[in-house]
This record gives C-alpha cells, sequence and structure tokens, in this order.
C-alpha cells in the first residue's frame, strides 16, 4: 500500500474555482470553453452543446443560463429522449381543462414553464420528426397553444439544447429536419472528452470528493491511485469519475483512498476478459431476480448475498470483513469482482 497522499488544499481549489461557474478544470480546453459560455451569457442565442454522455453538457448549459440576464427566470431541463410519444405535444404545450378525459384542469407546459428563461432539450436528436415540426413552428412564431385551447400565449424563451450525437449526421440522414437543425445550431459548444483533458483529474476528484463530503469522511486520494485515475480512459467521463470516487470512498478503509479501493466499470477490470465480465454480469443479474436455476447459479447467489451482506454490517470494510467469513483480503476482491460486488446501492 502506497501512503503518500496527493494534497490539493481546499483553498487551493477555491483559488482556481471562478466563483460563478460550476464547471471546474484547469486545462486550456475547459477554459476556453468558460470563456466561450460567458460571452454566450450574455445573448439570447440558440446554442447547441456537444460531447460525449457525462462530459458536463447539462452543467455547461446551466452555467450560460446562470450567467445571463435570464438567471432569475426558470431554467427548464428536458430529456427529450425519456418523454413518451402520445404526451410529448401536452408536455410541452400544456393542456386546456377538458381538452381530454383526465385533464380537469389547465397545465402549463415546458415552454411556459420556461417562460422569461430557459428551455434546455437535452438529447435533442431523439425528439421524433412529427415533434420537430411542431417544435419549429412554436419557436418561429415565438407563440404557444396548449394542447385543447384556443389562445395563444407569448413566450419569451431561450432555447439551449444538447446531444451526444453528431447531429448535421443525423440531418444527412434525414433523422432531424434540416430546418430545425438551422433553427438550434446557431452557437455550437464542444465540450472535450476527460481523456483529452486528463490535467483536470487531480482538481475534479478534489471537488468531486468535497461535494460528497456530508456523505463520507473520506477526502484524500493516495498518488498512486491519483495516477490511475489519471491513465484511465473515462468513457462515462467526469460522471464515471464521480462514481468511481463514491465507491471508492464507500470502501476507503482508513479516510484515504488507495489503489485497492478503485473499482472501475465491468469491461475495465484488469485480467478480466469481456466474455466473462459478461457471463459475470448475467449471474448476478440472475441472482438479483432470483432466477437462479441451476445448483452452481444458486450458490454463487447464494455467495454474493453473504457477501454483500457482510460488507454491509462492516460498513464496507474489507479486511474486516474478509477476516469475519474467514477468508484473505486477496479471496474477498477476487470474490466480490467474479461476482459483480461494485454497485452496493
Ligand atoms: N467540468 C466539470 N466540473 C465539475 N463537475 C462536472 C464537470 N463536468 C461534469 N461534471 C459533473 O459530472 C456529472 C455529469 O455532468 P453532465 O453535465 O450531466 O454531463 P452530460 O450532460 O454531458 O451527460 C454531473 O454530476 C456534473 O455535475
Ligand atoms: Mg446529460
Amino acid at each position: 500500500m502506497n501512503s503518500s497522499v496527493a494534497h490539493i488544499t481546499t483553498t487551493e481549489v477555491a483559488d482556481v474555482l471562478p466563483p460563478d461557474f460550476s464547471l471546474l478544470g484547469q486545462s486550456a480546453a475547459i477554459r476556453a470553453v468558460r470563456a466561450q459560455i460567458a460571452r454566450l451569457a450574455e445573448s439570447s442565442v440558440p446554442v447547441v452543446i456537444y460531447g460525449e454522455s457525462g462530459a458536463g453538457k447539462e452543467l455547461a448549459a446551466r452555467d450560460i443560463h446562470a450567467l445571463s440576464a435570464r438567471a432569475n427566470a426558470p431554467f427548464v431541463p428536458v430529456n427529450c429522449g425519456a418523454i413518451p410519444e402520445n404526451l410529448m405535444e401536452s408536455e410541452f404545450f400544456g393542456v386546456r381543462r377538458g381538452a381530454f378525459t383526465g385533464a380537469v384542469e389547465d397545465r402549463s407546459g415546458f415552454f411556459q414553464a420556461a417562460h422569461g428563461g430557459t428551455l434546455f432539450l437535452d438529447e435533442v436528436a431523439e425528439l421524433p420528426v412529427a415533434m420537430q415540426v411542431k417544435l419549429l413552428r412554436v419557436i418561429q412564431e415565438g407563440k404557444v397553444r396548449k394542447l385543447g385551447g384556443a389562445r395563444e400565449d407569448v413566450i419569451d424563451v431561450r432555447i439551449l439544447c444538447a446531444t451526444h450525437r453528431n447531429l448535421a449526421q443525423e440531418v444527412r440522414q434525414n433523422h432531424f429536419r434540416q430546418d430545425l437543425y438551422y433553427r438550434l445550431n446557431v452557437i455550437e459548444l464542444h465540450l472535450p472528452p476527460l481523456r483529452d483533458r486528463r490535467e483536470d483529474i487531480p482538481l475534479l476528484c478534489e471537488a468531486l470528493l468535497l461535494k460528497q463530503e456530508s456523505l463520507t469522511k473520506c477526502s484524500t486520494i493516495s498518488s498512486a491511485a491519483l495516477t490511475i485515475l489519471m491513465a484511465h480512459d473515462y468513457p462515462g467521463n467526469v460522471r464515471e469519475l464521480q462514481n468511481i470516487l463514491e465507491r471508492a470512498s464507500a470502501f476507503a478503509s482508513d479516510g484515504v483512498i488507495d489503489v485497492d479501493d478503485l473499482i472501475f466499470g465491468p469491461g475495465t477490470w484488469l485480467g478480466i476478459s469481456s466474455a466473462s465480465v459478461d457471463s459475470v454480469t448475467a449471474t448476478a443479474a440472475s441472482a438479483k431476480t432470483n432466477k437462479a436455476e441451476t445448483l452452481p447459479e444458486k450458490v454463487k447467489a447464494f455467495e454474493r448475498e453473504l457477501i454483500v451482506q457482510a460488507l454491509r454490517k462492516n460498513r464496507f470494510r474489507q479486511t474486516r470483513t474478509a477476516s469475519i467469513l474467514g477468508i484473505s483480503l486477496r479471496q474477498l476482491r477476487y470474490r466480490m469482482q467474479r461476482l459483480n460486488i461494485h454497485d452496493l446501492d
């Protein structure tokens, strides 16, 4: 075990964090993004924010809103991929009382809710084409009419969008309407993946641990662990780093996150092929749903249950758990990997 600790003090973090921004990082790439956000906050032009999942697109949108003159009006985030198609119109535009059975009172849609503020269309590429047509009309006219209503209400909304897809390519493939694309994609903001700005990782670790400090008492990382964290590729970007740190602080025995406390997502464990990870995951899933059929499956499910219980009872202290279970720490860790025990809540 390496007990030397990487030191970044709270004051240093406060020094490098511009007070108005929640998008952290010291890399040239992130500084450029922040400078662009500050400029974009001065106007109401539509922006499409591009970047991989977990790269900070929503945070960037919130920063644009918070720094703009609209800051005191609502920021309304909408996950376009999560709304059932048959509810989209009423969710976006609202419903007039009596428009259909169950509509017992007038209800505002997202546009009205965001009046004076910002409407954030997350995963905008997932909008069905029929809905794209209706959205374009509302944006062009600056007015919405509730479903079943007659009156048109003027709305003043700034539209920010985000997507992990290439919207221009979606247009070429006829998945996204060109007219709406031109309307929304006036300015592009690109958030670089975390692996392209690794120098931000130490600061992000410190800030993310401070943020979750109320949950755990763990706020330091050994330099060996930090080295590993800086070498990882983060397909899930900052969100993934956040999850790794949350798990690690649950496992860290002495308030210091060390190499052994780092558990990367399935498929990235050293020495485990993706095929065996799949079978482990499948086993864990069947154990969870109590569908274990064969004797080996049942034994595995039972073993998993016992280990999870023991870990919980011992507040995730692995050394203690191992000795109580009568196995070595190494055996415990091996079993945890094999049984896919890493997501305990
Ligand atoms: N630069 C950053 N500084 C601090 N936290 C960040 C940063 N980028 C992302 N996060 C955090 O990571 C998580 C994922 O960010 P989010 O904006 O939701 O990503 P996306 O919308 O691109 O999927 C959030 O909890 C967010 O607060
Ligand atoms: Mg998001």
